[in-house]
């Protein structure tokens, strides 16, 4: 597998990125947010959010697993819980990409039985194929197709992640 076609550009994703952490200083103007990151994917996408946010924020996170090599295995697994207590907080999770919806459609069912105040969901790159679980994803920074990709992030067995754009892998 390598690198066949550079999908989306740095300047592209951090032109997204300050536009989306501009919608979320309005939304939680004057309130505490938890920012809930889930590892690994995510930890690109957070720390640039972070670099832009003015609000009252702190951050936590959690690592899920659902794939392994570019299949995935149909079940989430927590390899770190929270260490906090949820209950009354208003909690924005940041994962990196939706594919079938199985990991967030989990995460969600796992937070809500922790009773939050709120729970909304940023993700960078969400997937147009046929969503076998519908969730409501309130940030969204980019809609792409259904093919494999990596960096910003991503990665294929582990590697990629370092890359500032998004690339397919083929
Ligand atoms: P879902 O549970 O099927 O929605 O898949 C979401 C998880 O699978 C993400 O958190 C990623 O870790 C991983 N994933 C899905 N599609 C890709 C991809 O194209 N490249 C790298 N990881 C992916
Ligand atoms: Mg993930």
């Amino acid at each position: 597998m390598k690198i066949t076609k550079k999908i989306l550009s740095e300047e592209q994703i951090q032109e997204r990125i300050i536009k989306l952490a501009s919608e979320i200083n309005t939304d939680y103007e004057g309130k505490n947010l938890i920012i809930l990151g889930v590892l690994k994917g995510a930890f690109i996408a957070i720390s640039d959010l972070a670099k832009n946010l003015n609000i009252d924020v702190s951050f936590e996170f959690m690592s899920i697993s659902s794939y392994e090599g570019s299949e995935s295995t149909g079940q989430i697994k927590i390899e770190k819980d929270l260490d906090i207590d949820i209950s009354g907080k208003n909690i924005l999770i940041v994962e990196d990409i939706f594919d079938t919806g199985l990991t967030l459609s989990s995460l969600i069912d796992i937070l809500e039985s922790r009773n939050p105040k709120s729970i909304e969901i940023m993700c960078m790159f969400v997937k147009s194929v046929e969503k076998k679980i519908p969730v409501k994803i309130k940030y969204k920074g980019f809609e792409i197709g259904s093919e494999f990709v990596v960096g910003y992030g991503l990665d294929y067995m582990g590697k990629y992640r370092e890359l500032p754009y998004l690339a397919e892998l083929s």
